[in-house]
């Protein structure tokens, strides 16, 4: 089946998209990204990510070239295309065309391309056995809060992850894990309380972990908010990782040590159920759904 996407005002299948080569998401990485869960057809706390993709194009004086109306239209129209069932919507918005000078065009033509990805999100073997995952130090620069499509420090560090047979990286600064290379980061202590960074221009702004951390508190799983060390993951009893296109996955081994017992904790066990029974609630709204 060939894939239908979206590109500046036109539905087309996604190998006849073409983009300037002097587009500045090309020539600069200046632009801002998102990715939705699809789950059963319906969009899953697709609200969450469309405010952090405001707040991120606003973070760099991008305008959204349409609407969110519009953009939530696409959106659903690009599942019904596709006839995608599960998997992700991603989103790109970037400044678009323009001569290549540093400081942004007068008048700015913003490129917006989406497209779909299928993935079995819930039926994952990952989630059945849990993902290993190696550390390294955290390259980037100081606004990890924006959802910015120059990703080659999380590039670097998810090929260095796979060259050392692990799903995911870890990234380290000052001595302290602030997330994955696409993923928020979270270990269990031994009492059972769950650890994750605080937000900061540290890190993104996970919305499954926000969403998670929510459910966490509904279920009385005690959450403490702190910076936490490699040494402590390593004693910790559970870690694991979220994001919009994994949900939870648990992790039973980091840098080659194992992690609890080496199976998937019972507490990112029960998270991860948690957390699907939101995702399958939330895709079943008629809002949520094309
Ligand atoms: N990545 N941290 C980073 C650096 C990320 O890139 C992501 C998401 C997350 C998790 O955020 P959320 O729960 O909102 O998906 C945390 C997406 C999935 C990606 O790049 O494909």
């Amino acid at each position: 089946m060939t894939r239908i996407a979206y590109l500046d005002g036109e539905f087309l299948p996604l190998g006849e998209c073409r983009v300037s080569a002097l587009d500045r998401g090309f020539v600069f990485g200046d632009g801002i990204y998102e990715v939705s869960a699809v789950l059963d057809g319906g969009l899953v706390d697709n609200d969450s990510h469309l405010a952090r993709l405001v707040r991120s194009v606003g973070e760099i004086s991008l305008a959204l070239p349409v609407t969110l109306e519009r953009l939530i239209e696409i959106q659903k129209e690009l599942i019904t295309r596709n006839g995608l069932v599960n998997g992700v919507v991603y989103m790109q918005v970037t400044r678009g065309p323009a001569e290549r000078e540093f400081g942004f065009p007068a008048a700015p033509k913003p490129t917006l391309f989406m497209f779909t990805q299928t993935k079995e999100i819930v039926a994952s073997p990952n989630a059945a056995t849990g993902i290993r995952v190696k550390s390294v130090p955290d390259l980037r620069w100081a606004r990890c809060d924006i959802k910015s499509v120059s990703l080659l420090a999380q590039v670097l560090a998810k090929q260095a992850a796979a060259e050392a047979g692990c799903y995911e990286a870890w990234m380290v600064r000052d001595g302290f894990v602030t997330e994955g290379g696409s993923s928020s980061a979270f270990i269990v202590t031994a009492d059972g309380t769950v650890v994750t960074r605080p937000n900061s221009n540290a890190i993104l702004p996970g919305c499954t972990r926000k969403a998670l951390l929510a459910l966490a508190a509904e279920g009385a799983i005690r959450v403490e908010e702190r910076l936490f060390t490699l040494d402590e993951a390593f004693a910790a009893s559970e870690a694991f990782m979220t994001s919009a296109s994994t949900f939870v996955y648990p992790i039973v081994e980091l840098d080659g040590r194992t992690i609890g017992t080496g199976k998937p904790g019972p507490i990112a066990t029960r998270l991860r159920q948690i957390y699907v029974d939101f995702a399958r609630a939330d895709a079943k709204l008629a809002e949520n759904r094309p």
